[in-house]
């Protein structure tokens, strides 16, 4: 799978650790920064890896800051950008199946190291179920189309 990743400073660590888990699972991995734990703005890194997923250049991305708030705030702003904020691997999971979700954001300040990966492995692994949960999807690309407009 080709997968973005992005931080701010708050996420810097654990997402030097979850591209090595990436690259081990056999992923393509794309690394849009931050590059060090110096600090910078969140609505930065979100836009340039959830803007490869609005941008079909990614299948998925993740996105890490401390909370995963501020992440997940902006991510959604971006066209076809479906970006959940996940704490535990039943939301992770339920953000697939249901939601379809095309971008994970996960709090670096909040969880372990070894619940962050499970989480991510949950997501990766996880299929859409499609059916009544397609036609819910098509509502919000509706939302979207009616507040933004075309592409
Ligand atoms: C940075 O201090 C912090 O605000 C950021 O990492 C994130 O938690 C924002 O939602």
């Amino acid at each position: 799978m080709k997968i973005a990743i992005s931080s701010d400073h708050r996420g810097y660590q654990a997402k030097q650790r979850i591209i090595k888990m990436l690259q081990n699972d056999e992923n393509e991995v794309d690394d849009c920064g931050c590059d060090s734990a110096e600090s910078c703005d969140y609505p930065d890194m979100a836009k340039i890896a959830a803007g490869r997923v609005s941008k079909h250049e990614s299948d998925r991305a993740i996105l890490i800051c401390g909370t995963g708030l501020g992440m997940s705030i902006a991510a959604n702003k971006l066209r076809g950008v479906r970006a959940a904020l996940c704490h535990d691997e039943l939301t992770a999971q339920f953000s697939r199946k249901h939601n379809n979700a095309n971008v994970l954001c996960l709090p670096a300040d909040l969880i372990s190291d070894q619940l962050m990966s499970s989480i991510v492995n949950s997501w990766l692994h996880t299929k859409f179920e499609g059916g009544r949960h397609a036609r819910r999807i098509g509502k919000i690309e509706a939302i979207e189309k009616e507040a933004c407009g075309d592409a």
